[in-house]
């Protein structure tokens, strides 16, 4: 049985998702991949960093969470006011970061995968602010130190994307891609192509955890953004910034250019895209063709595979040299859905 020291730093959707998870999985992760997770630490904004070296009882901290006591009540914890800190004294063999997104500047996410990293543990992240604007550092860091940074579950939840592109499909030389990776504002559409209000239906993805701490984020179309950056970074190997992608949000869009759109046969869909403005000689290296990278609403005509795609599931159609069309579609946001992102992670960290 191999044994896995887990710590998460941050618990709110998507930590308590993977606890959840690993609560309710623990026998078949014995039984199926001869892994023990052991939760030891556990960290949010609001009480701090805890541990305890025997492990967590998970369920307590469930209960904890949903009643919105502090973590601290947990009995026999080590206690640190701050979670850097915390880790830096207490270590593990991996951290999952699921504090939440920021695009600014990545903290605390980023201060806290440099640490795990430095201090030779894996990680693995849903944070979409560090693997957007650090990727490149990130995964150098993870190799000068011997460990595996994975993120699954920043780009369509825990819907294999990231490791069908890089393992899945290793060897194909993408040419571009076209998808929609914002669960909250795919939500929103849909509903209002049947006829419903842009507010009530924003209030509803954010009650069901799809929506960043700031919608804004989703409807303005940065988190998709994001998500963009993180595949340039990981499948064309470019470092681009946020302004280098051309962004359009949905917030200019009414209910009667929904419905006149499906009059016409199309949808209205948040669209986001990669595309290698020269297509590179077999065999070449495709770093140094120029790559433009777009955010933006697309009436798509019906056949289109993206166009039937609603509510809170997003779809990537992937073109390459050797693969003309790949369309993976999968739930894009949620609590157990981003949980499975990260639970994958672990297991390919445990398989190594
Ligand atoms: N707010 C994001 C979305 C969460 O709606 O897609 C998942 O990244």
């Amino acid at each position: 049985m191999k044994q896995l020291r887990l710590s998460i730093i941050g618990f709110g959707t998507v930590g308590q998702g993977l606890a959840e998870l690993l609560f309710g999985k623990e026998a078949l992760l014995k039984q199926d991949y001869g892994l023990d997770v052991k939760l030891v630490s556990v960290a949010n904004s609001r009480h701090g960093f805890i541990y305890r070296e025997n492990g967590l009882d998970i369920s307590m901290l469930l209960e904890l969470a949903a009643a919105r006591r502090p973590l601290t009540e947990h009995p026999g914890v080590s206690h640190w006011d701050n979670a850097l800190e915390g880790l830096r004294a207490t270590g593990g063999d991996v951290l999952a970061e699921a504090t939440g997104t920021n695009l600014r500047d990545a903290e605390p996410g980023v201060s806290h995968i440099r640490t795990a990293l430095s201090q030779g543990m894996h990680v693995v992240t849903a944070n979409k602010g560090p693997a957007a604007l650090y990727a490149q550092e990130l995964f150098a860091l993870a190799q000068a130190h011997g460990v595996q940074l994975r993120l699954e579950s920043t780009v369509m939840a825990g819907t294999p994307v990231i490791s069908t592109l890089r393992e899945g499909m290793a060897g194909a030389q993408v040419q571009a891609m076209r998808g929609i990776l914002n669960g909250t504002t795919n939500y929103i559409l849909s509903a209002m192509a049947a006829g419903r209000d842009y507010t009530d239906v924003l209030t509803e993805a954010q009650a069901q955890g799809y929506a960043e701490a700031d919608p804004t984020a989703d409807v303005e179309g940065y988190d998709a953004v994001a998500k963009t950056l993180i595949l340039a970074a990981l499948v064309f190997g470019r470092s681009l910034r946020p302004e280098q992608v051309a962004r359009q949000g949905i917030t200019h869009i009414t209910r009667e250019q929904m419905q006149q759109a499906r009059e016409q046969g199309k949808r209205i869909k948040l669209v986001a895209s990669l595309r290698l403005l020269q297509e590179p000689a077999a065999g070449a290296n495709t770093q140094t063709a120029p790559l433009e990278a777009r955010v933006e609403p697309m009436a798509l005509p019906e056949n289109d595979p993206l166009a039937r795609v609603d509510g809170v599931i997003n779809a990537i159609a992937i073109q390459s040299d050797t693969l003309p069309e790949v369309t993976v579609i999968g739930p894009g946001a949620g609590r157990l859905q981003t949980g499975q992102g990260l639970l994958s992670d672990l297991i390919a960290i445990a398989r190594k």
